[in-house]
């Protein structure tokens, strides 16, 4: 079987294909979008790749199910080979909702409201225990896919634990783990129980290579990896040219010593695709419903996310009630057009969350709004059309998070801007290593300092806001995705 196998494997939570299931019984395929698919595509058909994703809903489990072994058909995927998890459903629920959803990524976007969690119980061990079997399930399945040698890709918080599981069922592999999040710095990762710090650490020391978004959450990892025992792991050795660092590490205490390299890619906006998709005619009929919305003459304040916990909308929306109340010439001469969509709705603080973004913008409306002028236009239901169609008219777009690993709304919007847009951007965004020069940084829990950044985006002169999203838009092209997946799996073949 091993010898057979793919030659490159790519592991995520989340597929490039989800399926949904109609009366009749039939089953319909919808492909995804994202970094990963387009950086796949970079590799041709020829490289045969597989891609171990789990089933996470009951349509997927039904197309699993339906196939041999998970093993999706090759007309459901666009041809790409695809191999689905049919992980007991109680099982990935604690270890996706429970786990990587309320626990880890809390821990790296620091979420947690202190006072009173997290606390960690019976009930967290439980659930870890069934993250440990989610992960080991991945594990097992790329063991049997891989071709000797094979280089694999593990992807996320939701996947820790997969290259030290992976690295013991086959030695022979090059194991490469990517970070789409932030790190958490180590006060605040030192509020995991002891055990699961360590389990967490030397599962991803499993890999040849770690890679992170930014220097930021890499050098976070390594402070994290170095708290962990010094006896058995050794931080900051030098790193190769262009690799921060390398970890050192003997889980027997004894010599000989793995190394693991920590590389950086910052991911970068696929211009070619957003420029060609954002002209297409379904964008333009949105854009036409939007100018509807917004009314003639208007300037617009445009955000686009999902909603997040890290994403920051509600400030989002005060900011922008800070901005008619202090700069009241605004009043009926701006538009908030916030696109908030859903996510992760299994989770009742996601779905609170979402609902205060509604009561917050419809209290905008009501306190300030007059017959001719809608201040906040929210939209929840995800329509990526139409998101073209915002990014296209905005004049400011408010990128805002607490933390967040990248942001790829701060990169999309200058490359597909029509005049020209000002980008009021978080400090704490990856994005902002790359784009600090030409976006109007802000404290995303400043408030009103996030209403003076919008003030001034609004009324910077069309010169320097066009200059300026032209620069905007070639920092965020740096790196495309074909170039960030190739550069990742090159540097895990010759890492080592
Ligand atoms: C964001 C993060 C990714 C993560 C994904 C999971 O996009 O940047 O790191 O993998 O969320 O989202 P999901 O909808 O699958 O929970």
């Amino acid at each position: 079987m091993a010898s057979k196998g793919a030659r490159i494997l790519v592991a995520s939570n989340r597929g490039p294909v989800s399926f949904a299931l109609d009366e009749t019984g039939a089953l319909t395929a919808k492909r995804g979008g994202g970094g990963l698919v387009s950086g796949l595509s970079a590799i041709g058909p020829e490289a045969d790749a597989v891609w171990v994703c789990s089933a996470l809903s009951d349509a997927d489990r039904e197309a699993v199910r339906r196939s041999l072994d998970g093993r999706l058909p090759s007309d459901t995927t666009g041809g790409q080979r695809v191999r689905m998890l049919d992980i007991d459903a109680r099982v990935h629920s604690d270890a996706y909702n429970g786990i990587a959803n309320s626990v880890l990524w809390f821990v790296h976007h620091m979420l947690y409201q202190t006072p009173l969690e997290p606390v960690f119980d019976a009930e967290f061990r439980r659930q870890w225990a069934s993250y440990e079997a989610y992960n080991r399930a991945f594990a097992e399945a790329l063991a049997e896919e891989a071709a000797d040698g094979a280089a694999v890709l593990v992807q996320d918080y939701h996947l820790t634990l997969v290259p030290r599981m992976l690295r013991e069922l086959r030695p022979d592999l090059r194991i490469g783990h990517f970070s789409h999040t932030p790190w958490a710095p180590p006060e605040y990762f030192r509020m995991l129980p002891d055990d699961i710090r360590a389990r967490l650490v030397w599962g991803m020391l499993g890999a040849d290579r770690l890679g992170f978004l930014t220097w930021r959450w890499a050098h976070a990892f390594m402070q994290c990896a170095g708290e962990i025992d010094g006896d058995r792991i050794a931080v900051g050795v030098p790193g190769r040219p262009g690799e921060p660092g390398s970890i050192e590490h003997t889980d027997t205490g004894r010599p000989p010593l793995s190394t693991t390299w920590i590389g950086v890619h910052g991911l970068g906006a696929d211009a070619d695709f957003l420029r060609k998709r954002a002209h297409q005619p379904d964008v333009a009929e949105r854009m036409n419903a939007l100018r509807a919305e917004i009314g003639e003459g208007r300037k617009t304040i445009v955000r686009v996310d999902r909603t997040e916990l890290s994403k920051n909308i509600v400030r989002g929306l005060l900011a922008y009630r800070e901005l008619l109340e202090t700069w009241p010439e605004w009043r009926e001469r701006v538009v908030h057009v916030a696109f908030a969509y859903p996510s992760r709705q299994d989770l009742a603080v996601y779905r609170e969350y979402t609902a205060e973004v509604q009561r917050v913008a419809e209290e905008i409306n009501a306190t300030y709004g007059t017959p001719g002028w809608t201040p906040v236009v929210l939209h929840v239901k995800d329509d990526f059309a139409r998101s073209l169609a915002a990014y296209r008219l905005a004049d400011v777009a408010l990128v805002n998070p607490i933390r967040d690993g990248m942001n790829l709304v701060a990169k999309e919007v200058p490359v597909v801007s029509d005049e020209g847009c000002v980008l009021v951007l978080s400090r704490e965004a990856g994005a902002y290593e790359e784009l600090a020069e030409d976006a109007i940084a802000v404290n995303p829990y400043d408030v009103q300092g996030t209403a003076a950044a919008l003030h001034t985006a609004l009324t910077m002169p069309s010169g320097d806001r066009a200059e300026g999203t032209k620069r905007l838009a070639d920092a965020a092209t740096a790196l495309p995705p074909t170039r960030w997946f190739l550069d990742q799996l090159e540097a895990l073949e010759t890492s080592g």
